[in-house]
């Protein structure tokens, strides 16, 4: 079966953080730690973290908050095995469609400059660079890509979104 059908995205809890973790571990070079998720999950008023899951092991999430008419993605991953097959893509609709009926209307994250696959795939939602942080990461100094988005409530925009969900709805099969 098409992982796309398997997958399911629903809300973290603290019972997910060893399956977020390993993947935290395995994927960043400065990975969050068990304290940081907690913090953030105890801000559940405006923080938004997501995970999905596929047979019930976690195989990604994202980390965003809301914040007044602004979501700002703060971590996202999909386990390395399972890359180009639609989840973070699925993943990061999902969380789009929650901080639109949130009223949010502009996505912001910070992107290693040098992670030109996450910069890639930002940029077919849209994303543009907006400046950069400089030294922003402390573990190589490296400067951070300001991406933010169109105004999500535009015609541009839902446009976008219509197209890269029938996109992902043809993936599916
Ligand atoms: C960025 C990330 C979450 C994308 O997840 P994913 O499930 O592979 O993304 P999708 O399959 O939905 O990709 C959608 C599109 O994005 C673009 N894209 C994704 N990965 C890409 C890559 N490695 N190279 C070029 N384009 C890429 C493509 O256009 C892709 O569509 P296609 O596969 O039909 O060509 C994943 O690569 C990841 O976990 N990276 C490591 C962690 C990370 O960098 N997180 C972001 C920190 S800001």
């Amino acid at each position: 079966m098409n992982i796309l059908n398997e997958i399911v995205i629903r809300d973290m809890s603290h019972f997910d953080l060893e399956g977020v973790l390993a993947l935290e571990c395995e994927i960043f070079p400065t990975p969050w730690t068990h304290e940081i998720f907690e913090y953030e999950m105890r801000h559940r008023e405006r923080a938004l973290y997501l995970v999905v899951e596929v047979r019930k092991k976690i195989v990604g999430y994202l980390g965003a908050q809301v914040l007044g008419d602004e979501v700002h993605v703060t971590n996202m991953a999909v386990a390395p095995g399972l890359r180009r097959r639609g989840i973070g893509t699925a993943m990061l609709l999902e969380c789009l469609r929650r901080g639109m009926e949130q009223g949010a209307r502009w996505v912001t994250l910070e992107v290693r400059e040098n992670n030109h696959e996450a910069r890639e795939f930002y940029s077919r939602f849209g994303f543009r660079d907006m400046g950069l942080r400089r030294g922003y990461y402390i573990d190589s100094g490296e400067d951070a890509v300001i991406m933010t988005s169109r105004d999500l409530k535009g015609s541009y925009f839902q446009e976008l979104l219509s197209g890269i969900e029938a996109e992902l709805a043809r993936k599916a099969g």
